[in-house]
């Protein structure tokens, strides 16, 4: 179980969004916390249905690598979604990945989300999209205590290493170096 579960879309291993993702697991690690990175889009996830079981059960009746992605997410006390902007917003794998978050909606609370992207366009105010829905996704998980803290939006990023050149990994670390998790609440998570 990791303290720091980043879910990482890009298709890009090395690339742009996966050194922000490693640049924000360098402050997490050095401040002494755990972490998992998950490569959303080598994951087995399948399509949400839209059955709508899980507004009953809680649970989603499809069988694979959801299983244990809703696992870490229930655990985790922090969730970074690391995703390149396609068209705007998310990337496929990412938002397949949040639609079949539906099945946990009612029942994760008390995570601190962050954002992290990166795309080509020339400034932040490109980002505006992907943000508001990251914030009204969040808005959805209805359980008290999730809030949506801060994002990273790394612009001008075409090249797989162009990210190199900006202060996005810079703000990234600064970011993850300000997260405190309070040991006693993540532990009662488990051991109650
Ligand atoms: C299908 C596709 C759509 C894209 N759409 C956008 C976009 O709407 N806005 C943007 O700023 N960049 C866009 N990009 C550029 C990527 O977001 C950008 O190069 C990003 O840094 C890639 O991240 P990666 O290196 O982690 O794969 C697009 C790239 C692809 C492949």
């Amino acid at each position: 179980m990791a303290q720091v579960l980043v879910l990482m879309s890009s298709p890009r291993k090395h690339g742009n969004t996966d050194r922000l993702a490693n640049a924000f697991i360098k402050g997490v690690e050095e401040n002494g916390y755990s972490t998992e990175k998950i490569y959303v889009n080598y994951q087995n996830i399948k399509p949400c249905l839209g059955c709508n079981v899980c507004q009953k059960t809680n649970q989603c009746v499809q069988k694979d690598d959801m299983q244990e992605i809703y696992e870490k997410m229930l655990e985790a006390k922090v969730i970074v979604f690391a995703s390149p902007v396609y068209f705007y917003t998310f990337n496929a794998s990412m938002k397949l990945l949040i639609d079949r978050t539906f099945a946990i909606e009612k029942t994760i609370h008390d995570k601190d989300f962050y954002l992290l992207t990166t795309g080509l366009a020339p400034e932040e105010s490109y980002f505006r999209i992907i943000k508001d829905t990251f914030q009204k996704y969040i808005d959805c998980l209805r359980v008290g205590g999730n809030r949506f803290v801060d994002s990273i939006l790394g612009f001008q990023t075409g090249n797989k290493d162009d990210i190199e050149k900006t202060n996005a990994l810079e703000k990234a670390y600064n970011m993850a170096k300000e997260i405190k998790i309070n040991e006693q609440e993540f532990n009662s998570l488990f051991f109650t």
